[in-house]
């Protein structure tokens, strides 16, 4: 049987229901959002098109969703090829869904829930056995568009091709990082998490840390999110943290670290907080207290002994400073792990007594300790999962430190040392492989056939390097210049420029330009002749350049982009020109020439619009955004998981010089609109100028920004070769 998803039905509009709604329509497919009546999905709906950091890529991507109850419009459940529960956290209400929605369903269509921690099998107990064949858990995180991870959750009944199928439509279309869990309390992300931050908190609370003390050292310093742990909570919200906690108490009877969950400090500070209604963001107070909006007040702290607020007090930790110095990850919890203050001992508690904890949950919670480093990763954005920390930081010393402690390690991990296997993790020319305790041996890792991993690739696949890039071999005659610092800065062109030269002597097919971090690159130290050839170098590459631009790419960024044969965007891009005229010539060439070919077409609305674009620094939201914008065109690739992105642009490359590809001519292929156009653009910000909507300095900008974009101001239009735009870009 194979399956396809055409039509989503979302049941529930609130947090989770609106965001996977959202996020479906992201990926194009037209979504039906149902609540108990037409007031709540509407508000949902209202609500969910304002959110901010937004859950539409576009505002036109809202359309694909269409708004019913469940009263007037069940019979739209029909329809659904994917049916969504969201509703509330409640067996008894989502089991009575289950057997409506298993009245109308169509035969084959897949239907998912999405619960904390209710069992996925009781929801469906009482279903028929096709039923249960079609159902399984759906685990997003909020907010579903950004956070990675997707928990799925197939029950002993649900059929195995449901699940793989499940799992490819979320990597592929949704672009999740998908982890399969058991059917055990909490899965795998909040299972872990919950034990691991109850831990902490009961050590911060028993050895007089202050909120100030614990954050700094429970955040960045130790890999985890930048919020540390009482901002988290603040995030999350006291309420539902503790409710997850005293859920997860009650089902985990046979596990030996439940009882943190219920240590009496913590317990004494959750119950002061929830009583005085401090549940955190939501209330404006929590374990700090915001000062009213538009007061100029400070931030106060919570005193987690008499649970009154405080002036902020700056942590004494000197060693904090010193380990934020070193930057990877493993040398500095290695640093911090060896002081002896509080942030040594507080890390000591909190790592040892997690990654222990992760060993003893294998196989319960998982047979493969790569699905708990994907759920810590990319469920709270930790740099590295618990078994990759314990690599990083030497297995065998590390079990040392923990039976020097009295923490328990589970006994397959003396195992895999004691027969030789002293890693977690294998690299192997850029496949990396995990340790299976099952087998007493190394399993590749699944994710490795369709991504590309360019930290695995250094070891062995590496041309050259110097401090901003990286020139690698991604096989089969592709090439790949990593951006390490996000800036085009003189030692990125020059490998730039190395690598395009390298590509000409060898059998190579093409250039792949792309990195891994947060952002593809956010400028260039200058701009000018250097910065354009530059570029220039890459346009009129013999062979295919392709780009894989992620998060913000910005300026000489998005000209690189732009420059390329082609672009492959992950759907997170956030792209713009922010640097004067930078990117004028490419928006002319991308934006307005094409259309100028069609006889008697006005320039006019096509040139306001890249005007307005570039003058007032638009940035797009999402890579859709970017193109509706014109910084991507409609060939350029979009793809939703960013894990895929590097391998399908050496896919493009490929295709690319497989056809045959030449380099774009050289003759006039930019549009010069002339001064009489010129001059109605001017009229316009003149105007805008007047009404206020604009300060001198940038009228000014402006002005020189539509001085370049219609080609100075010729007698006439006319047709003329790049370079003259590049010219005027500097003022020439
Ligand atoms: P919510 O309270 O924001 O939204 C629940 C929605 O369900 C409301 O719009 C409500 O009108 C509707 N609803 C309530 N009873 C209903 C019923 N009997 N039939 C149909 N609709 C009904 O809740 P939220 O946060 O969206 O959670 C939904 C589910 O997702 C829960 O099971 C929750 O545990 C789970 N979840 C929540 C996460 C979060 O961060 N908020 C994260 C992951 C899962």
């Amino acid at each position: 049987m194979s399956y396809t998803i055409k039509r989503v039905v979302v049941i529930g509009s609130g947090t989770m229901g609106g965001g996977i709604a959202a996020h479906a329509a992201n990926a194009g497919l037209p979504v039906y959002l149902l609540d108990v009546t037409q007031a709540i999905v509407l508000a949902s709906f209202e609500r969910l098109k304002k959110s901010r950091p937004p859950s539409f890529f576009t505002p036109q991507t809202a359309e694909l969703v269409t708004i019913g109850n469940l009263i007037d419009n069940f019979s739209w459940v029909a329809e659904g090829d994917w049916i969504v529960e969201a509703i509330v956290e409640n067996l008894q209400a989502k089991r009575e869904l289950v057997a409506r929605i298993e009245r109308v369903r169509k035969p084959a269509s897949i239907v998912s829930s999405n619960t904390s921690g209710l069992p996925i099998a009781a929801i469906a107990a009482e279903a028929s056995a096709d039923f249960k064949k079609h159902f399984l858990g759906t685990h997003f995180f909020n907010p579903p568009r950004y956070m990675k991870l997707l928990e799925v959750i197939p029950t002993a009944n649900t059929d195995p091709h449901i699940t793989e199928f499940m799992q490819t439509f979320a990597e592929d279309r949704l672009g999740k990082g998908v982890v399969i869990c058991k059917d055990t309390p909490n899965f795998i992300a909040n299972r872990y998490g919950s034990i691991s931050a109850a831990t902490a908190l009961n050590y911060i609370l028993e050895h007089g840390y202050t909120v100030e003390e614990a954050d700094a050292i429970m955040g960045t310093l130790i890999g985890r999110a930048r919020t540390g742990i009482f901002r988290l909570q603040d995030l999350v919200g006291l309420d539902v943290s503790s409710a997850v906690g005293d859920n997860l108490y009650g089902l985990i009877e046979h596990d030996e670290s439940r009882e943190v969950l219920r240590d009496s400090r913590l317990r004494r500070v959750r119950t002061g907080q929830l009583e005085r209604g401090r549940l955190g963001d939501k209330s404006g107070q929590g374990f700090y207290l915001k000062p009213p909006k538009g007061t100029k007040a400070d931030i106060l702290s919570l005193d987690l002994e008499t649970l009154e607020y405080r002036a902020r007090r700056e942590p004494e930790i000197p060693s904090i400073a010193e380990a934020m110095k070193i930057k990877p990850l493993g040398e500095r919890l290695r640093f911090v792990l060896k002081q002896n203050d509080k942030a040594g001992a507080l890390a000591r508690h909190t790592i040892y007594n997690a990654l222990a904890y992760a060993s003893r949950r294998i196989p319960e919670i998982s047979d493969e300790i790569v699905n708990v480093d994907h759920a810590v990763r990319w469920g709270f954005s930790h740099e590295l999962g618990p078994f990759e920390i314990w690599d990083a930081l030497g297995v065998r010393e590390t079990v040392a430190n923990m039976e020097r402690q009295k923490i328990s390690v589970a006994p397959w991990v003396k195992e895999m040392l004691a027969s030789g296997h002293e890693t977690f993790y294998r690299s192997e020319d850029g496949r990396l492989s995990y340790y299976d305790q099952a087998r007493n041996s190394y399993v590749t890792e699944p994710l490795a056939d369709r991504s590309i991993d360019l930290h695995a690739l250094k070891a062995t696949r590496m041309v050259c390097e110097n401090s901003s890039a990286r020139l690698l071999n991604l096989g089969d005659g592709v090439l790949c210049l990593e951006l390490l610092t996000n800036t085009l800065d003189a030692p990125a062109r020059r490998l730039l420029s190395d690598a395009l030269d390298f590509m000409e002597t060898g059998a190579y097919a093409g250039l792949v330009i792309a990195n891994q971090g947060a952002d593809f690159c956010v400028g260039s130290d200058v701009e000018g002749k250097e910065l354009q050839d530059a570029l220039m170098k890459v346009r009129f590459s013999s062979k295919p350049v392709v780009t894989a631009p992620a998060g913000k790419t910005l300026g000489a960024g998005a000209v690189l982009a732009m420059s390329a044969a082609a672009a492959v965007a992950a759907a997170e891009t956030y792209m713009g020109l922010n640097s004067g005229t930078l990117g004028c010539k490419e928006m002319v060439r991308r934006h307005v020439s094409p259309a100028m070919k069609t006889p008697n077409t006005d320039p006019l609305p096509l040139l306001q619009q890249v005007l307005q674009t570039i003058a007032t620094r638009k940035v797009s939201t999402s890579a859709a955004e970017a193109r509706s914008l014109g910084f991507l065109s409609a060939s350029d690739r979009i793809v939703m998981n960013r894990d895929h992105q590097i391998a399908l642009a050496k896919q493009v490359v490929l295709e690319l010089a497989d056809a045959g590809y030449a380099p774009p001519a050289r003759s006039k292929t930019c549009y010069a609109a002339g001064r009489d156009v010129l001059a109605a653009l001017r009229a316009g910000l003149y105007v805008m100028r007047q009404g206020d909507f604009m300060t001198d300095n940038d009228l000014h900008a402006s002005n020189r920004v539509a001085f370049v974009l219609c080609g100075g101001d010729l007698s006439a239009a006319q047709w003329v070769h790049e370079r003259y735009f590049l010219d005027l870009e500097m003022g020439q």
